[in-house]
């Protein structure tokens, strides 16, 4: 099995998430690690807010976005303004070749306000593409730090 994890993360809590995951993943197989970076970002909530408020796309740097290789794609990003980050967005617009592909959707959240709104429009734009098979877990901020919180939760929608 090959895998691919690419997330966005501003303060660390989905990075932490996305390197479990990958460890987890590692036992089954093949596993790539990336991490997305916004290149107009701005430092200040309000603006960041906004920005993914209006679904607003960010630049990023050049990546592959050819996912046909890989078997497993699992795409995390905190929830902000109840979507995805904005560098998340771009890449959800610029993948391609997801046809038939078991996806897993993972955010980190707050107060968890918007995240099944998150996860279902990230969910949408990928089944527009051709995915077929998701899974789906969260982690409140707080749990990131708790190890086998995360692996329980990632053990239950993969084993
Ligand atoms: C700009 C911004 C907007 C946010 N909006 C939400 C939200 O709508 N719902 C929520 O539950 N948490 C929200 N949060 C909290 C983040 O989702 C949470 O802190 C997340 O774990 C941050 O992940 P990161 O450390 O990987 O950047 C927001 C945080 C920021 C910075």
């Amino acid at each position: 099995m090959r895998a691919l994890v690419i997330y966005y993360s501003y303060s660390g809590n989905t990075r932490k998430v996305s390197k479990i995951l990958a460890e987890y993943l590692k036992q089954k197989g093949e596993v790539e690690i990336t991490e997305l970076k916004a290149q107009d970002e701005s430092d200040k909530f309000f603006t960041q807010a906004l920005r993914a408020f209006k679904k607003e796309r960010a630049e990023i740097l050049p990546l592959n976005f050819d996912l046909s290789q890989y078997d497993l794609l699992c795409l995390g990003t905190p929830v902000w303004a109840f979507g995805p980050a904005p560098a998340m967005n771009t890449f959800l617009d610029k993948c391609f070749g997801l046809a038939g592909k078991q996806i897993v959707l993972f955010t980190t959240y707050g107060s968890g306000a918007g995240n099944n709104r998150c996860l279902n429009y990230m969910q949408k734009i990928l089944a527009r593409k051709g995915a077929k098979d998701f899974r789906r877990f969260s982690i409140q901020q707080f749990k990131v730090n708790n190890p086998e919180f995360v692996l329980s939760q990632i053990r239950e929608i993969l084993s």
